[in-house]
Parts: structure tokens; sequence; C-alpha cells
């Protein structure tokens, strides 16, 4: 749910994300139901993951599904979903769309700018912005720890982090400043456990981190990462709960 052009050395795989990300669209039922999408309508998913894309065509929609990586783009395809490489700073619809969706995606895709731009080109008059993305401290203890253990090898982990992980209110001057009117915007703390260990978690999210070291350090780093995140993010019963925190909003085009 995937990076935008320019994520370097985070790689993308449809089968790894199915086995250790499969929370992304199982807890993805608030903003589905934010969306309230409805027969005969055409909605733009941004960032396809697949399985809420199908929930949406199920109430009736037609849905086009974009993401940057070619692999995400073939496993969406693969479910017969209408699916095309672009990515969202890159949008080239142009007043298509009653709604665009987008969950767990945006977070990837600097400038956010660039990415409003082009939703707000592809929606019709009147048209909705719905999404969810990572909100402002989200994975914060895992940013932190990450930026330790780079440090240790002299790397700035904030020069090379991927994610955007705004406020609320930054995000809703964002939406105004490029046309949106903010129906609803807010921060949900949701700590997400882990299907799998953090270590999984750190090679399907967190390539971008570990890409800048050379290869031999990167299973060590890694190591270092899970020892200082063990007792915040581990529970008594050997279950990693990340802290993930949402940022949930509804923007109208004005008609
Ligand atoms: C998230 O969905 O919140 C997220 C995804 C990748 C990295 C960090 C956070």
């Amino acid at each position: 749910m995937r990076s935008g052009p320019g994520v370097a050395g985070q790689k993308w795989s449809a089968r790894r994300y199915a086995e250790t990300a499969h929370f992304v669209p199982a807890l993805g039922a608030p903003v589905l139901e934010l969306l309230a999408p409805s027969a005969r309508e055409h909605i733009l998913d941004l960032g396809c993951g697949g399985v809420l894309t199908e929930k949406i065509a199920t109430a009736g929609a037609t849905v086009v599904a974009v993401d940057a990586a070619p692999e995400m783009v073939a496993a969406a395809r693969a479910r017969g979903i209408d699916a095309r490489v672009m990515p969202g700073q890159n949008l080239t619809f142009d007043g298509e769309f009653d709604a665009v969706f987008s969950n767990a995606a945006l977070h990837w895709m600097r400038p956010p700018e660039d990415v409003l731009a082009g939703v707000l080109r592809a929606l019709r008059p009147g048209g909705r912005f719905v999404a969810e993305m990572g909100g402002h401290n989200n994975t914060a203890a895992i940013i932190v720890a990450l930026s330790a253990v780079l440090a240790r090898r002299g790397l700035d982990a904030h020069r090379i982090n991927p994610w955007y992980f705004p406020s609320a209110a930054a995000y809703r001057s964002k939406l105004e400043e490029a046309g949106f009117a903010v129906a609803d915007i807010r921060i949900v703390p949701r700590p997400t456990v882990l299907p799998t260990s953090i270590e999984a978690w750190l090679d399907t999210f967190a390539g971008a981190f570990f890409g800048a070291l050379p290869e031999r350090d990167r299973s060590p780093a890694r190591a270092e990462v899970a020892d200082l995140l063990r007792p915040v993010l581990m529970d008594e019963t050997g279950t990693w709960i990340a802290d993930y925190v949402r940022l949930r909003f509804r923007a109208t085009l004005p008609g």
C-alpha cells in the first residue's frame, strides 16, 4: 500500500504482505463505513489492497484501484480487480469519480500536496475523499528504536524515514489548501496486535531504513531494534502489539 516512486529500499511482496499484514484490511471496517459506498457509484481506491476494494465492489460500486507497486497491482488483478500501476503523486484521472478511498496508503506518498491535487482532479464536483492513514505519533516507539539503531551506525533515520504521519490539524490545513471542505477528521489511537514477530513487521514495512545499511549490518541492526522494542511492545504473553495511531477523515469537493 504503497510507496510512491521515490521510496528507496522498500520492496513489496504481495505474498509477504498477505502473511504479515492481513490485519491492515481486516481493521478497515471503520473507514469503509465512513465511505458508505452505494450501487452505481464510480470509486477510486488509492493504494489497492484488494480485500477492501472487493468490499466496495460488493456494494455495487464500480471500482478502479491504483498502486505504485507493480507486484501489488498484479495481485489485485489476479483477484479480478481493475487495478493499474499509477503512483498517488501522479494521478491522471479527471472528474471521473464519485469518491476516492484510501486505507493505510497515503502515509507512503510524499509530497502530500501532489497527492491531494490529483485526488481533487479525479473527483466530480460534490465528490468525496474518504481515507485512513497513519497519524501523528503512529509507530512512534518503532521510529525511535530505528533512529537509535541507525544512529549507532552514523545514519540519521529521520532523513531516510519514508512515512508521513500528520496530525489532524496539519492534514486539515493541507486538505483545505488543496480545495476540499473537511466534514470530519480525527486521530484514533489503535494499538494493533501483530500476527507475527516485530522482525517480520520490520521486513515488510521498514525496508527503507535497513536498505540504507551495508548488507552485513542489516540483520544485527534488525535484532537490535527488536531488543529495544521488546520491553515496550511485547505483552506478557509474548504478543507484539504495535503502537498504531490512525488519522481518519471525510472531505468533499464543493459542488
Ligand atoms: C501504518 O499503516 O500505520 C504503517 C504502515 C507502514 C509503516 C508504518 C506504519
